[in-house]
């Protein structure tokens, strides 16, 4: 299978639960790819935009979750990225039933560009607050 993002250690947040929801963000991103490089994404992207639309709301509802548990300082500006997040993929949804072949790429590279950016950059400014709490 082709990938377009490797997992890496420095993606790490050093909390279990959050990884691996992170990884499965990463095989979701890369079965698009697959798709995409198989020139099957008109078949595939529905799908998988589904997919991950339901997978972001899972995530974004388990780091939130541990946010109002731990009350978070940091809370608010951190779902502001969760909701324009959810904001972009719903236009892309919209793009897709006008042009497949055309979305495609911008969804993969968009979703590729904001997990690596979102984990490195904001997911880890919760790292140390979260296992104070105890959050595995
Ligand atoms: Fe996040």
């Amino acid at each position: 299978m082709e990938t377009l993002v490797k997992w890496k250690e420095e993606y790490s947040v050093n909390i279990a639960s959050i990884d691996d929801q992170h990884k499965s963000f990463v095989k979701i991103i890369n079965e698009l790819y697959d798709a995409f490089m198989r020139k099957e994404e008109e078949d595939a992207l529905g799908d998988i935009v589904v997919e991950l639309a339901d997978y972001a709301s899972l995530h974004f509802k388990t780091e939130e979750g541990y946010f109002a548990k731990t009350n978070y300082p940091e809370m608010a500006e951190h779902v502001m990225e969760h909701e324009y997040f959810i904001e972009q993929v719903k236009a892309f949804r919209n793009e897709i039933k006008m042009n497949t072949k055309a979305t495609t790429p911008k969804i993969m590279f968009f979703l590729r560009d904001w997990l690596t950016h979102h984990i490195t950059n904001i997911d880890k400014r919760y790292q140390s607050h979260l296992i104070g709490h105890g959050i595995q």
